[in-house]
């Protein structure tokens, strides 16, 4: 039985990305990490194409299931796990509970994937330069790199230390010689349908990332 994210289904972007990802390794299972993966709306594209994947976050909730309340009243959320279960993949997918900052694995993967989650406010206390170096050290060399960041186009998002302009994911990439970006794409403000825990429509502005480890 075919699940669904509450999260929304992912961009054909995505589905590029994968294919790329298929392109760059020999395996015909290759090795992703999922960064703030929420209930699996990148998850279970991937583990359904045959990808084995690495999957954490720090919203329980999220991973194992539960109620949420945000401005729509409650919501209930089946998670991660459960999607799993419902799909027969759990054999594909590792679900880690916690910070990614102190729960990475010590192997390193054919691709890593993070949407939205470093600018979140329970990382305030590192730095963007500390969480996207973490969150780099997990690709192997030859392996794929794809943040999709936030803009401070929102008023909450101004002056976020974690949510500089474009500028500064130019800048970290282009001076470090492991990275060979592939794209880093600014987009104008986009309007993002309603989803748990934002539930009206709105706005974001969004870049999306793309970078090959040339080197460990
Ligand atoms: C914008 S949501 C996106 C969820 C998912 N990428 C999606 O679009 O379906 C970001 C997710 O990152 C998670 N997150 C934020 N900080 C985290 C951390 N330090 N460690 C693990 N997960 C984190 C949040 O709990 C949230 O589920």
């Amino acid at each position: 039985m075919k699940t669904s994210s509450l999260w929304g289904a992912p961009q054909s972007r995505y589905y590029r990305f994968l294919q790329r990802i298929q392109e760059v390794t020999e395996s015909p299972n290759p090795a992703l990490a999922v960064i703030g993966c929420a209930d699996g709306k990148y998850v279970l594209p991937a583990a359904r194409k045959g990808f084995t994947v690495w999957a954490n976050d720090i919203d329980e909730v999220a991973l194992f299931g539960g109620t949420k309340t945000d401005a729509s009243g409650e919501v209930l959320m089946p998670g991660l796990a459960s999607r799993l279960k419902s799909e027969g993949l759990e054999d594909s997918v590792e679900v880690v509970h916690g910070d990614f900052m102190e729960n990475c694995p010590d192997r390193t993967f054919d691709a890593v994937f993070t949407s939205g989650a470093l600018q979140y406010s329970n990382n305030l206390h590192h730095t963007l330069e500390e969480m996207v170096t973490k969150v780099g050290s997990l690709v192997r060399p030859g392996g794929l790199l794809y943040i999709d960041y936030m803009l401070p186009y929102e008023e909450k998002y101004k002056g976020r230390p974690t949510c500089p302009d474009a500028g500064w994911w130019k800048e970290y990439f282009e001076s470090r010689d492991e990275w060979d970006v592939k794209h880093n794409r600014v987009m104008p403000p986009t309007l993002d349908r309603a989803h748990v825990e934002y539930p009206v429509d709105h706005y974001h502005q969004w870049g999306h990332l793309l970078a090959e480890r040339v080197r460990a």
